[in-house]
């Protein structure tokens, strides 16, 4: 049953549904006039678009399959991927059945991979929804052949190389390769494999690939013809072009971020997450900032409250750590980082005034904060700082 759209003061509206005696809200799109906060993440479609050409250019013959697993990187994953699909990326990958799911929902036509294995009871679904698993378990295999048993299942075969994760462990690819052969209507279409070093370790990488090399000849010598071979990440793109094959799986570059320590790229970060000064003072020697009171004014300071905090994906580990951006200029955090509140020393920069745009992580003026940065004040990765962004933080899309 479907219930009326629901306004939920202070926030977006959401759409309601009842199924099973279970309200479930859905956030709605959502126009600018409906959100009261100020705090919002600017995702850049046109720079999107200008990443996936980059990433062709790089890469070419190879084709793309877009990694947008975990909301595609926290940026929103249907608009994300149906701007993707118009600029021409061949093929989509997610960890989950249900991500993979919701992009078929959302009109993708695309080959979409679903790169985990975890399909619960889902086969026959992911088989009739087109969507192609990747195998390694003996467990995939039965329950895809019997999901469909009148239908030809294209399946893309892992094989461990030297993860140690998922994927068929090199030395038991010849017993896993009789297990297929016992189910006819299963169709080896793609081999894959997953590299764990390719930004920092070109020698680790180069014993991965000669092993995939070695697997992908047993599974030809098993008579099957896979005809998409693929191993490389967005770091991978970048610095091991050996490892092209037919197909480069990435994510992070995507987003504008290539992966690994790179001398040049012309990437252009996607995502840009801003808010506005709510609350200015000016505080006395002595005087403490927030929970605990980490920050003591060691001289008189004017302090700028902005309302964004762990909740929205502030790591509590920044209290006191790096900047943000008002009236292009760089202001540091100050205090712990509360769930909905942080502080800011704004001192040297008297002209910053209420309701003044913050920027977190983007561009400001002349100034830039990206997530590489915010990570090393974090002590995390670039990936951990995008997918964090949390949902109560609206995405605006341009
Ligand atoms: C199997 C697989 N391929 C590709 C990617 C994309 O990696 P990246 O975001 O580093 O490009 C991931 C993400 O972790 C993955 O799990």
């Amino acid at each position: 049953m479907n219930a009326p759209a629901l306004d939920v003061p202070g926030r977006a509206s959401y759409s309601a549904q009842v199924e099973d005696d279970t309200l479930i809200l859905r956030p709605r799109v959502q126009r600018a006039d409906e959100v009261l906060r100020s705090t919002r993440a600017e995702i850049d479609l046109s720079a999107l678009g200008h990443n996936l050409r980059a990433l062709e250019e790089l890469v070419s013959p190879a084709k793309i399959l877009a990694v947008v697993k975990a909301d595609a990187y926290g940026h929103g994953v249907v608009p994300v991927a149906r701007r993707l699909a118009a600029e021409g990326a061949y093929a989509f990958g997610v960890a989950l059945a249900e991500e993979a799911l919701e992009l078929r929902e959302a009109g993708i036509q695309n080959e979409v991979l679903i790169l985990n294995g975890a399909y619960g009871s889902a086969h026959r679904e992911i088989v009739e929804a087109r969507l192609t698993p990747v195998v390694y378990e003996r467990e995939h295999l039965a329950r895809f052949a019997a999901a469909c048993p009148d239908r030809v299942v294209d399946v893309h075969l892992k094989i461990d190389t030297g993860m140690s994760r998922l994927g068929v462990p090199f030395w038991e690819l010849s017993a896993f390769l009789d297990v297929i052969a016992e189910h006819p209507n299963l169709r080896v279409s793609g081999v894959m494999t997953h590299l764990a070093r390719a930004d920092d370790d070109p020698e680790k990488t180069a014993s991965q690939l000669a092993r995939f090399h070695d697997g992908i000849s047993m599974v030809r010598a098993f008579g099957h013809r896979p005809v998409t071979l693929h191993a490389a990440n967005s770091a991978a793109c970048f610095r091991h072009p050996e490892s092209h094959l037919d197909m480069v799986r990435p994510g992070l570059a995507l987003f504008g971020y290539p992966g690994a320590a790179v001398q040049e790229h012309s990437l252009r970060p996607v995502l840009r997450f801003r808010t506005e000064v709510l609350s200015l003072r000016t505080i006395r020697v002595g005087d403490t900032v927030g929970y605990s009171d980490a920050f003591v004014a060691s001289r008189q300071t004017r302090v700028a409250t902005i309302p964004v905090g762990y909740g929205d994906g502030v790591f509590r580990s920044r209290s006191g750590r790096g900047d943000v951006l008002i009236r292009g200029a760089r202001c540091p955090l100050i205090g712990k980082v509360a769930m909905d509140l942080s502080a800011i020393d704004v001192t040297d920069h008297p002209d910053v005034a209420l309701h003044d745009e913050v920027v977190l992580l983007g561009e400001q003026g002349e100034e830039r904060i990206d997530a590489e940065e915010i990570a090393e004040w974090s002590g995390t990765l670039a990936y951990e700082v995008l997918t964090s962004v949390s949902r109560r933080v609206p995405r605006f899309y341009r």
